[in-house]
Protein backbone atom coordinates (compact mmCIF):
# COMPACT_ATOMS: atom_id res chain seq x y z
CA UNK A 1 0.00 0.00 0.00
CA UNK A 2 1.35 3.44 -0.79
CA UNK A 3 0.81 6.95 0.81
CA UNK A 4 0.85 10.49 -0.76
CA UNK A 5 1.52 13.15 0.99
CA UNK A 6 0.37 16.36 -0.75
CA UNK A 7 3.13 18.85 0.30
CA UNK A 8 3.03 21.19 -2.56
CA UNK A 9 1.21 23.95 -1.45
CA UNK A 10 3.38 27.76 -1.74
CA UNK A 11 2.65 28.29 2.45
CA UNK A 12 1.46 31.42 1.89
CA UNK A 13 -0.39 32.05 5.02
CA UNK A 14 3.21 31.20 6.72
CA UNK A 15 5.11 34.04 4.78
CA UNK A 16 7.86 35.49 5.54
CA UNK A 17 8.92 31.93 7.21
CA UNK A 18 8.44 29.76 3.84
CA UNK A 19 9.86 32.20 1.52
CA UNK A 20 13.30 29.94 1.90
CA UNK A 21 11.82 27.50 3.68
CA UNK A 22 9.16 25.41 2.30
CA UNK A 23 6.03 24.53 5.02
CA UNK A 24 6.79 21.01 5.22
CA UNK A 25 10.29 21.15 6.72
CA UNK A 26 9.61 24.39 8.64
CA UNK A 27 11.49 23.34 12.16
CA UNK A 28 8.67 22.07 14.82
CA UNK A 29 12.01 22.60 17.73
CA UNK A 30 14.89 20.44 15.75
CA UNK A 31 13.04 18.46 13.61
CA UNK A 32 11.48 19.27 9.81
CA UNK A 33 7.92 19.23 10.05
CA UNK A 34 7.49 16.41 7.59
CA UNK A 35 9.31 13.52 9.92
CA UNK A 36 6.11 14.22 12.48
CA UNK A 37 3.86 12.72 9.60
CA UNK A 38 6.31 10.31 8.40
CA UNK A 39 6.04 9.23 12.56
CA UNK A 40 2.34 8.35 11.63
CA UNK A 41 2.83 6.84 9.04
CA UNK A 42 5.60 4.51 9.83
CA UNK A 43 3.14 2.68 12.12
CA UNK A 44 1.58 1.44 9.50
CA UNK A 45 3.73 -1.62 8.34
CA UNK A 46 1.54 -2.29 5.42
CA UNK A 47 2.77 1.17 3.80
CA UNK A 48 5.60 0.46 1.47
CA UNK A 49 6.35 3.66 -0.06
CA UNK A 50 5.88 7.09 1.05
CA UNK A 51 5.23 9.47 -2.57
CA UNK A 52 5.85 13.13 -1.49
CA UNK A 53 3.62 15.07 -3.95
CA UNK A 54 6.01 18.24 -4.46
CA UNK A 55 5.94 21.42 -6.29
CA UNK A 56 7.57 24.63 -4.20
CA UNK A 57 10.72 24.40 -3.54
CA UNK A 58 11.35 20.36 -4.26
CA UNK A 59 14.89 20.08 -3.95
CA UNK A 60 14.67 21.38 -0.41
CA UNK A 61 12.73 19.11 0.79
CA UNK A 62 14.29 16.39 -1.37
CA UNK A 63 17.85 17.16 0.67
CA UNK A 64 16.58 17.39 4.25
CA UNK A 65 14.63 13.43 3.63
CA UNK A 66 16.43 12.03 0.79
CA UNK A 67 15.37 8.22 0.20
CA UNK A 68 13.93 7.53 3.41
CA UNK A 69 16.25 4.75 4.74
CA UNK A 70 17.57 6.62 7.66
CA UNK A 71 14.06 6.57 8.48
CA UNK A 72 13.41 3.09 7.90
CA UNK A 73 10.79 4.12 4.77
CA UNK A 74 11.03 3.98 1.48
CA UNK A 75 10.33 7.68 -0.35
CA UNK A 76 9.57 8.56 -3.66
CA UNK A 77 9.55 12.24 -4.93
CA UNK A 78 7.02 13.10 -7.98
CA UNK A 79 7.39 17.33 -8.72
CA UNK A 80 4.52 18.64 -10.79
CA UNK A 81 5.46 20.33 -14.20
CA UNK A 82 3.15 22.99 -12.27
CA UNK A 83 0.60 23.27 -9.08
CA UNK A 84 -2.42 21.12 -10.22
CA UNK A 85 -4.34 21.60 -6.97
CA UNK A 86 -4.40 18.81 -4.35
CA UNK A 87 -7.11 16.32 -6.70
CA UNK A 88 -4.60 17.30 -9.55
CA UNK A 89 -1.55 16.14 -7.23
CA UNK A 90 -3.24 12.82 -6.34
CA UNK A 91 -3.95 11.84 -9.87
CA UNK A 92 -0.69 12.42 -11.26
CA UNK A 93 1.62 11.29 -8.39
CA UNK A 94 -0.71 8.22 -8.11
CA UNK A 95 -1.10 7.52 -11.72
CA UNK A 96 -0.10 3.63 -11.61
CA UNK A 97 -1.48 3.18 -8.70
CA UNK A 98 -4.10 0.01 -8.78
CA UNK A 99 -4.67 -0.59 -5.00
CA UNK A 100 -6.08 1.79 -2.15
CA UNK A 101 -4.20 5.10 -1.50
CA UNK A 102 -3.66 6.75 2.08
CA UNK A 103 -3.44 10.73 1.32
CA UNK A 104 -2.60 12.91 3.81
CA UNK A 105 -2.64 17.13 3.85
CA UNK A 106 0.96 17.54 4.34
CA UNK A 107 0.16 19.99 7.03
CA UNK A 108 -1.35 18.35 9.52
CA UNK A 109 -0.42 16.79 12.63
CA UNK A 110 -2.40 13.81 14.70
CA UNK A 111 -2.09 10.61 16.63
CA UNK A 112 -4.75 8.72 14.49
CA UNK A 113 -4.61 5.11 14.04
CA UNK A 114 -4.14 5.04 10.49
CA UNK A 115 -5.02 1.25 10.46
CA UNK A 116 -8.57 1.26 11.47
CA UNK A 117 -9.78 4.02 9.29
CA UNK A 118 -7.93 1.33 6.37
CA UNK A 119 -10.08 -0.90 8.12
CA UNK A 120 -13.26 1.14 8.11
CA UNK A 121 -12.55 1.85 4.15
CA UNK A 122 -12.37 -2.13 3.65
CA UNK A 123 -15.02 -2.92 5.87
CA UNK A 124 -17.58 -0.25 4.02
CA UNK A 125 -15.98 -1.62 0.73
CA UNK A 126 -15.58 2.32 0.48
CA UNK A 127 -14.44 4.41 -3.15
CA UNK A 128 -13.19 6.65 -0.65
CA UNK A 129 -12.79 7.76 3.30
CA UNK A 130 -12.27 10.66 5.29
CA UNK A 131 -11.09 11.53 8.65
CA UNK A 132 -12.77 13.92 10.05
CA UNK A 133 -12.89 16.44 13.05
CA UNK A 134 -14.66 18.74 15.23
CA UNK A 135 -13.50 22.14 15.70
CA UNK A 136 -15.01 25.22 16.41
CA UNK A 137 -14.83 27.24 14.08
CA UNK A 138 -15.08 25.09 10.45
CA UNK A 139 -14.75 28.25 8.29
CA UNK A 140 -11.23 28.27 7.58
CA UNK A 141 -11.53 24.23 6.58
CA UNK A 142 -13.80 21.48 4.62
CA UNK A 143 -16.99 21.39 7.04
CA UNK A 144 -18.46 17.96 5.82
CA UNK A 145 -21.81 16.47 7.43
CA UNK A 146 -23.10 13.06 7.36
CA UNK A 147 -25.69 10.63 8.21
CA UNK A 148 -26.30 8.34 11.03
CA UNK A 149 -24.55 5.71 8.62
CA UNK A 150 -21.22 7.40 8.10
CA UNK A 151 -21.92 8.63 4.85
CA UNK A 152 -20.95 11.59 3.79
CA UNK A 153 -23.57 13.75 2.47
CA UNK A 154 -22.10 17.22 1.79
CA UNK A 155 -18.91 18.70 1.31
CA UNK A 156 -18.45 22.87 1.43
CA UNK A 157 -14.87 23.75 1.67
CA UNK A 158 -14.49 27.31 3.73
CA UNK A 159 -17.82 27.71 4.47
CA UNK A 160 -19.05 31.34 5.39
CA UNK A 161 -20.00 31.76 8.94
CA UNK A 162 -24.03 31.40 7.92
CA UNK A 163 -23.33 28.47 6.10
CA UNK A 164 -22.29 26.10 9.04
CA UNK A 165 -24.16 23.22 10.05
CA UNK A 166 -22.17 20.85 11.81
CA UNK A 167 -18.30 21.24 13.47
CA UNK A 168 -16.97 18.06 11.54
CA UNK A 169 -14.46 19.03 9.32
CA UNK A 170 -12.32 17.33 6.60
CA UNK A 171 -9.11 16.58 8.79
CA UNK A 172 -7.14 16.26 5.66
CA UNK A 173 -6.72 12.35 5.75
CA UNK A 174 -8.34 10.41 3.48
CA UNK A 175 -8.04 6.71 1.88
CA UNK A 176 -9.12 6.22 -1.81
CA UNK A 177 -9.78 4.18 -4.60
CA UNK A 178 -7.19 5.02 -7.87
CA UNK A 179 -10.17 4.10 -10.06
CA UNK A 180 -12.09 7.32 -8.69
CA UNK A 181 -9.30 9.50 -10.26
CA UNK A 182 -10.56 8.93 -14.10
CA UNK A 183 -12.85 12.05 -13.42
CA UNK A 184 -10.00 14.39 -12.25
CA UNK A 185 -8.77 16.37 -15.26
CA UNK A 186 -5.28 15.70 -16.51
CA UNK A 187 -2.47 18.66 -16.57
CA UNK A 188 -5.33 21.36 -14.85
CA UNK A 189 -5.74 22.33 -11.52
CA UNK A 190 -8.35 20.88 -9.72
CA UNK A 191 -9.23 20.80 -6.16
CA UNK A 192 -9.96 17.33 -4.32
CA UNK A 193 -12.20 19.63 -1.51
CA UNK A 194 -14.06 21.29 -3.79
CA UNK A 195 -14.80 19.42 -7.01
CA UNK A 196 -13.20 15.64 -6.46
CA UNK A 197 -15.64 14.78 -2.98
CA UNK A 198 -18.23 16.61 -3.97
CA UNK A 199 -18.39 14.58 -7.42
CA UNK A 200 -18.48 11.20 -5.13
CA UNK A 201 -21.58 12.26 -3.39
CA UNK A 202 -23.38 13.47 -6.76
CA UNK A 203 -22.73 9.94 -8.22
CA UNK A 204 -23.89 8.21 -5.04
CA UNK A 205 -20.88 6.58 -4.59
CA UNK A 206 -19.46 4.88 -1.28
CA UNK A 207 -18.06 8.05 0.52
CA UNK A 208 -17.31 7.01 4.48
CA UNK A 209 -16.68 9.32 7.00
CA UNK A 210 -14.16 8.08 10.10
CA UNK A 211 -14.22 10.53 12.79
CA UNK A 212 -11.50 11.53 15.42
CA UNK A 213 -11.73 12.92 18.43
CA UNK A 214 -7.94 13.23 19.45
CA UNK A 215 -5.40 15.31 18.83
CA UNK A 216 -5.54 16.97 15.39
CA UNK A 217 -3.94 20.56 14.16
CA UNK A 218 -3.17 22.45 11.29
CA UNK A 219 0.10 24.46 11.44
CA UNK A 220 -0.35 26.45 8.17
CA UNK A 221 -0.63 29.70 10.15
CA UNK A 222 1.47 31.72 12.77
CA UNK A 223 -0.90 31.43 15.19
CA UNK A 224 -1.36 27.05 14.78
CA UNK A 225 2.47 27.38 13.67
CA UNK A 226 3.13 28.67 17.56
CA UNK A 227 0.46 26.44 19.19
CA UNK A 228 1.69 22.97 18.06
CA UNK A 229 5.20 23.60 20.15
CA UNK A 230 2.60 24.51 22.95
CA UNK A 231 0.63 21.72 22.51
CA UNK A 232 3.85 19.54 22.42
CA UNK A 233 5.44 21.37 25.36
CA UNK A 234 2.67 21.01 27.71
CA UNK A 235 2.34 17.05 26.76
CA UNK A 236 -1.15 17.85 24.44
CA UNK A 237 0.92 16.26 21.80
CA UNK A 238 3.62 13.61 22.70
CA UNK A 239 6.46 13.84 20.09
CA UNK A 240 10.23 14.56 20.12
CA UNK A 241 11.78 16.10 21.77
CA UNK A 242 9.37 16.19 24.76
CA UNK A 243 8.83 12.67 24.62
CA UNK A 244 10.73 11.90 27.55
CA UNK A 245 10.00 14.85 30.02
CA UNK A 246 10.52 18.42 30.03
CA UNK A 247 13.61 19.07 28.02
CA UNK A 248 15.14 22.36 28.32
CA UNK A 249 18.25 22.34 26.48
CA UNK A 250 20.16 20.17 24.04
CA UNK A 251 23.66 18.89 24.66
CA UNK A 252 26.14 21.70 23.70
CA UNK A 253 23.59 24.48 24.81
CA UNK A 254 25.42 27.27 27.09
CA UNK A 255 23.35 29.03 30.07
CA UNK A 256 25.83 31.00 31.81
CA UNK A 257 25.82 31.56 35.55
CA UNK A 258 23.43 34.39 36.17
CA UNK A 259 21.47 33.16 33.04
CA UNK A 260 17.36 32.66 33.77
CA UNK A 261 16.02 29.86 31.99
CA UNK A 262 12.25 28.66 32.80
CA UNK A 263 10.71 25.97 31.04
CA UNK A 264 9.13 24.68 29.48
CA UNK A 265 11.33 25.72 26.83
CA UNK A 266 13.50 24.38 24.72
CA UNK A 267 17.23 25.40 23.68
CA UNK A 268 19.09 23.87 20.80
CA UNK A 269 22.63 22.75 20.36
CA UNK A 270 24.80 26.00 19.86
CA UNK A 271 22.42 28.07 21.76
CA UNK A 272 24.07 30.73 24.02
CA UNK A 273 22.14 32.34 27.05
CA UNK A 274 24.77 35.09 28.38
CA UNK A 275 24.77 35.92 32.15
CA UNK A 276 21.71 38.58 32.77
CA UNK A 277 20.01 37.17 29.92
CA UNK A 278 15.98 35.50 30.33
CA UNK A 279 14.57 32.83 28.88
CA UNK A 280 10.69 32.80 29.69
CA UNK A 281 8.53 29.74 29.34
CA UNK A 282 7.12 28.31 25.83
CA UNK A 283 10.28 29.77 24.33
CA UNK A 284 12.18 28.05 21.33
CA UNK A 285 15.64 28.58 20.33
CA UNK A 286 17.04 27.18 17.53
CA UNK A 287 20.73 26.56 16.69
CA UNK A 288 23.63 28.39 17.04
CA UNK A 289 21.07 31.35 18.91
CA UNK A 290 22.65 33.83 21.13
CA UNK A 291 20.73 35.73 23.93
CA UNK A 292 23.12 38.73 25.28
CA UNK A 293 23.05 39.97 28.55
CA UNK A 294 19.73 41.53 29.33
CA UNK A 295 17.65 40.00 26.69
CA UNK A 296 14.71 38.73 27.29
CA UNK A 297 13.13 35.53 25.41
CA UNK A 298 9.28 35.11 26.66
CA UNK A 299 6.62 32.38 24.64
CA UNK A 300 8.95 32.88 21.07
CA UNK A 301 10.13 30.75 18.55
CA UNK A 302 13.78 32.02 17.15
CA UNK A 303 15.33 30.00 14.19
CA UNK A 304 18.44 28.56 14.23
CA UNK A 305 21.16 31.09 14.07
CA UNK A 306 20.00 34.37 15.18
CA UNK A 307 21.24 37.16 17.74
CA UNK A 308 19.26 38.92 20.05
CA UNK A 309 20.83 42.00 21.31
CA UNK A 310 21.30 42.76 24.97
CA UNK A 311 18.23 44.52 27.05
CA UNK A 312 15.90 43.17 23.87
CA UNK A 313 12.61 41.81 24.05
CA UNK A 314 11.41 38.88 22.09
CA UNK A 315 7.75 37.97 23.40
CA UNK A 316 5.13 36.00 21.58
CA UNK A 317 6.84 36.16 18.31
CA UNK A 318 8.59 34.15 15.74
CA UNK A 319 11.85 35.03 14.26
CA UNK A 320 13.09 33.13 10.98
CA UNK A 321 17.20 32.07 10.46
CA UNK A 322 20.00 34.51 10.91
CA UNK A 323 17.47 37.66 12.70
CA UNK A 324 19.31 40.29 14.18
CA UNK A 325 17.43 41.94 16.96
CA UNK A 326 19.50 45.01 18.17
CA UNK A 327 20.16 46.09 21.76
CA UNK A 328 17.04 47.13 23.56
CA UNK A 329 14.42 46.50 20.37
CA UNK A 330 10.96 45.08 21.16
CA UNK A 331 9.23 42.53 19.22
CA UNK A 332 5.74 42.16 20.64
CA UNK A 333 3.09 39.52 20.16
CA UNK A 334 2.23 38.56 17.01
CA UNK A 335 5.45 39.81 15.18
CA UNK A 336 6.74 37.39 12.11
CA UNK A 337 10.13 37.93 10.95
CA UNK A 338 11.95 36.37 8.05
CA UNK A 339 14.97 34.98 7.50
CA UNK A 340 17.98 37.82 7.86
CA UNK A 341 15.22 40.49 9.42
CA UNK A 342 17.79 43.25 10.94
CA UNK A 343 16.29 45.28 13.38
CA UNK A 344 18.63 48.27 14.70
CA UNK A 345 18.73 48.95 17.98
CA UNK A 346 16.06 50.52 19.87
CA UNK A 347 13.21 49.33 17.12
CA UNK A 348 9.64 48.48 18.36
CA UNK A 349 8.03 45.97 16.22
N1 LIG B 1 1.36 18.82 -4.63
C1 LIG B 1 0.51 19.81 -4.36
N2 LIG B 1 0.04 20.58 -5.39
N3 LIG B 1 0.14 20.02 -3.08
C2 LIG B 1 -0.72 21.02 -2.83
C3 LIG B 1 -1.24 21.86 -3.84
C4 LIG B 1 -0.82 21.62 -5.20
O1 LIG B 1 -1.21 22.30 -6.15
N4 LIG B 1 -2.07 22.76 -3.25
C5 LIG B 1 -2.06 22.50 -1.94
N5 LIG B 1 -1.25 21.44 -1.68
C6 LIG B 1 -0.98 20.81 -0.38
C7 LIG B 1 -0.48 21.78 0.67
O2 LIG B 1 0.94 21.79 0.69
C8 LIG B 1 -1.05 21.22 1.95
O3 LIG B 1 -0.20 20.25 2.52
C9 LIG B 1 -2.32 20.51 1.51
O4 LIG B 1 -2.22 20.34 0.09
C10 LIG B 1 -3.59 21.31 1.83
O5 LIG B 1 -3.45 22.62 1.34
P1 LIG B 1 -3.66 23.89 2.27
O6 LIG B 1 -3.39 25.10 1.43
O7 LIG B 1 -2.93 23.75 3.54
O8 LIG B 1 -5.23 23.82 2.49
P2 LIG B 1 -6.09 24.33 3.73
O9 LIG B 1 -5.40 24.11 5.00
O10 LIG B 1 -6.57 25.71 3.44
O11 LIG B 1 -7.37 23.36 3.63
C11 LIG B 1 -7.21 21.96 3.47
O12 LIG B 1 -6.87 21.36 4.71
C12 LIG B 1 -7.88 21.44 5.74
C13 LIG B 1 -7.35 20.67 6.94
O13 LIG B 1 -6.19 21.22 7.39
C14 LIG B 1 -8.52 21.36 2.94
O14 LIG B 1 -8.25 20.01 2.61
C15 LIG B 1 -9.65 21.48 3.95
O15 LIG B 1 -10.81 20.82 3.48
C16 LIG B 1 -9.22 20.83 5.26
O16 LIG B 1 -10.23 20.99 6.26
MG1 LIG C 1 -3.51 23.55 5.54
Amino acid sequence: MKAILLAGGKGTRLRPLTLHTPKPIVPIFNRPFLHYQLDVLRQVPEIDEVILSLNYQPRRIEEVFGDGTALGLKLRYVVEPQPLGTAGAVKYAGEQLDDSVVVFNGDVLTQIDLRAVIALHRERKARATIVLTPVENPTAYGLVETDTFGNVTRFLEKPKPDEITCDTINAGIYVLEPDTFDRIPADTSWSIERSYFPSLIERGETFVASIYRGYWIDIGTPAKYMQVHRDIMDGRFVAPPFDHGPVISADGARIEDGATVEGPCFLDEGVVVKAGARVGPYSVLGRLTHLEDGARVDGAIVWANSWIGRDAVVSGATLGRNCHVGRSAVVGAGAVLGDKTVLTDFTKA
